[in-house]
């Protein structure tokens, strides 16, 4: 299955952000440990700062890869247009936050993302990555969601 994991922005930063909340690890560190452990997936990323070339992304491997794993970072709480992108695919999409969006500010607690993903995995750190890896592995998950 060939899974794109689309981070948005200040992601980049990871390992050197506020190690406190999303921890000391870099997102290439991590991205080699997953591939290495999901040999039978191809596992693609792509990190973006601004909120037109997520969107961009999102349209691109949607029409090429089986799933998405996105982190929309910021624009989960600030963009109808990254929502958007997501309500128009037609592969699932898992929304996956580092941190517990519900142990922090509250203008967190918005997502608008949510409504238009698979589910939504928050607060496990980097491992909510790989969690989502193993959900596209199980049965059943492909179908469009209703
Ligand atoms: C984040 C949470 C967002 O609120 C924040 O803007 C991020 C990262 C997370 O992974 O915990 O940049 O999406």
């Amino acid at each position: 299955m060939t899974l794109a994991i689309l981070n948005g922005p200040n992601l980049n930063l990871l390992g050197e952000r506020e190690p406190s909340i999303y921890g000391r690890q870099s997102f290439d560190q991590y991205f080699s440990r997953l591939c290495e452990r999901y040999p039978q997936h191809q596992l693609v990323q792509q990190q973006e700062n601004e909120e037109g070339k997520l969107v961009a992304a999102l349209q691109h491997w949607g029409g090429k890869a089986d799933g998405i794993i996105l982190n929309p970072a910021a624009f989960s709480h600030t963009s109808i247009a990254v929502a958007d992108a997501v309500a128009a695919l037609k592969i699932p999409v898992v929304e996956v936050h580092i941190s517990n969006l519900y142990r922090r500010e509250g203008f967190r607690q918005q997502s608008y993302v949510s409504a238009y993903a698979a589910g939504l995995i928050s607060g496990l750190g980097l491992h909510g990555y790989a969690l989502a890896v193993e959900w596209f592995g199980m049965p059943g998950t492909t179908a469009i969601p209703d």
